[in-house]
């Protein structure tokens, strides 16, 4: 039996409205302007202040099923790629079921940081290539708002909060859609990149508020040093893989963590700054929504056509990191 390819048919994305700029970020910590700016490229983040994930995730959703003409009912499966769910359990992908009305679908939470997104993806598009599904929604969302220390200049500069989704269908055209994917992980980096407490290992405890463990903690230096050479490397394999040179590439759509991370991911790749999804000084880190956050605006902006290859590519906590060819496949907005 030919399988079927998987291909993103809908968009759609929720950006809070509240900003917290790098001059009020120099009133709270030790920081500057011009250090966020050069280190980083951010400029300035989004900060939801009216509920949990979820909600973010909702307005995504609603915006996506209503560009697509498709019913929460028809939806089949639900995957929610988080490191902020709303609660430990149940899982935010059941709230966000229940709040949308998928009355007919089934759903589970993914953990994949940064990779979330791609991972979760990857995980969809298997139940779409097998015939299982039809219809599923992949989405990334992260409140990081809810797990940032805003007394510790290492990591408050950063994080912002957002939410994307896509959905995926079976592909109309066999050479349209998800076409191949390198993924990976290394437990190694665990050390670098972590949230330590809440879970199995430290339950919350008076002493674990104190010092401080549920807030994200970064090893800014180690995880730069992997990610440069992890996003380059895995966005490099999957172009020779598949006999790629820059000029086939109609956009690089990279994880936004880090402009100068993205940078040397682009020259390895031999790709124009010109074709790289940037909106990193917008919204900051936004971790498993930075990328459906980007193709969701590029499409809307009619910059993503029908017919491009493009490449998706990752790197988070676990390490997790990982790339993915695309032949889009969405036709650009209509203009109103
Ligand atoms: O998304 C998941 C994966 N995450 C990433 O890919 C992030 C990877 N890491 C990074 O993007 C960068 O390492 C950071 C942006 C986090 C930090 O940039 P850096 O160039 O690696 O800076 P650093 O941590 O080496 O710090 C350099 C200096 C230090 O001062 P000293 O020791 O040289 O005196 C820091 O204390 O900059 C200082 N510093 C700051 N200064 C002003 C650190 N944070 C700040 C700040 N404002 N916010």
């Amino acid at each position: 039996m030919e399988l079927r390819r998987a291909a993103i048919t809908a968009v759609g994305h929720y950006v809070p409205e509240k900003i917290l700029t790098n001059a009020e970020l120099e009133k709270m910590v030790d920081t500057n302007d011009e250090w966020i700016r050069t280190r980083t490229g951010i400029r300035e983040r989004h900060i939801f202040d009216q509920g949990p994930t979820s909600e973010m995730v909702v307005k995504a959703v609603q915006n996506l099923l209503l560009h697509r003409g498709v019913s929460a009912e028809e939806i089949d499966l639900i995957i929610v790629a988080t490191i902020t769910p709303d609660m430990m359990l149940p899982a935010t992908a059941c709230v966000v079921q229940e709040k949308i009305g998928a009355k007919n679908a089934w759903g589970f939470d993914l953990n994949a940081a940064c990779s979330g997104f791609l991972y979760a993806l990857s995980v969809g598009a298997r139940f779409i290539e097998s015939g299982v599904h039809s219809k599923v929604l992949v989405i990334g969302a992260d409140k990081m708002s809810s797990i940032t220390d805003y007394t510790d200049r290492n990591t408050c500069v950063l994080f912002g909060d957002a939410a994307g989704a896509v959905l995926l269908e079976p592909s109309v055209e066999k050479e349209y859609g998800i076409l191949d994917q390198c993924m990976y992980s290394d437990g190694s980096g665990g050390a670098y990149l972590n949230l330590k407490a809440g879970g199995s290992l430290n339950p919350p405890t008076h002493e674990t508020i104190d010092k401080k463990m549920h807030y994200v903690f970064q090893d800014g230096k180690a995880v730069f040093k992997s990610a440069v050479v992890c996003m380059a490397d895995v966005s490099d394999e999957i172009m020779n893989r598949n006999k790629l040179k820059g000029c086939d590439i109609a956009w690089l759509v990279p994880h936004q963590a880090n402009l100068r991370i993205i940078d040397a991911t682009a020259q390895r790749m031999g790709i124009d700054s010109s074709k790289v999804m940037m909106n990193i000084d917008k919204y900051g880190n936004t971790t498993a929504a930075t990328i459906p956050l980007c193709l969701s605006e590029w499409w809307q902006a009619g910059k993503l056509q029908r017919g491009q290859k493009i490449v998706l590519a990752a790197f988070g906590a676990g390490y997790t990191w990982g790339s993915m060819l695309i032949q889009w496949s969405l036709a650009s907005p209509e203009k109103p």
